[in-house]
């Protein structure tokens, strides 16, 4: 017997780290409600119009979706607890640039995507963002002959609508792709 709930359970969803160019400093945010659509070529997330990291991302068009693993926990904590209005979060990262010169990509996070904005949806207090991918980075050490593990990521899986806390990604239970 199923209860029906108000809140949306699409979950868990990997938390990342959004980053911008706010006045020449990288500064990076947490962001929970993210998802890849378009079969991987574009992707999405919500930002409310607060934020500040959105003042580099209106600025430039461009940002840098990074994905942390498990041990950089507390530094995501800051990401997600203070702004870059009060605290230079561009002193937490070691900071690489791609092919756009205005997405700061985070070295230690195993994996970061550089993308361009196409569209910015207006829900009042709110912006959905899209952005096309430009590059992704991956670590070497997550490449198992060529292709990335994500066990070896380690992301942190947010438990929207249970305790809203962060969780472990657990082990493979698909002997074959079950989808490409
Ligand atoms: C788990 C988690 C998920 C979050 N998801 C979002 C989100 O989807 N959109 C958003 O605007 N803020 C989200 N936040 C809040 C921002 O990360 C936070 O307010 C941050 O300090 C803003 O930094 P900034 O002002 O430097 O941009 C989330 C925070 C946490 C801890």
């Amino acid at each position: 017997m199923k209860r029906a709930l108000d809140s949306n359970l699409l979950s868990p969803l990997p938390i990342v780290l959004i980053g911008s160019l706010v006045d020449d400093r990288p500064n990076f945010l947490v962001i929970g409600y993210s998802a890849p659509f378009d079969f991987g070529k574009h992707l999405f997330f919500s930002i409310y119009k607060k934020r500040y990291t959105l003042k580099g991302i209106l600025e430039h068009k461009t940002f840098s979706v990074n994905i942390p693993s498990v041990e950089l926990v507390d530094k995501v904590e800051i990401c997600g607890s203070k702004s870059g209005r009060d605290i230079d979060k561009s002193q937490l990262f070691e900071i690489f640039y791609g092919k756009l010169k205005t997405a700061p990509l985070i070295e230690e996070c195993p994996i970061s995507i550089e993308c361009e904005v196409v569209e910015m949806l207006d829900y009042g207090h709110n912006y959905g963002v899209i952005g096309k991918v430009v590059k992704s980075y991956v670590d070497q050490s997550c490449l198992v002959e060529d292709k990335l593990d994500m066990r070896l990521v380690k992301p942190i899986l947010w438990a929207t609508g249970g305790d809203f806390n962060y969780y472990h990604l657990g082990e493979r239970i698909g002997a074959e792709k079950p989808y490409k």
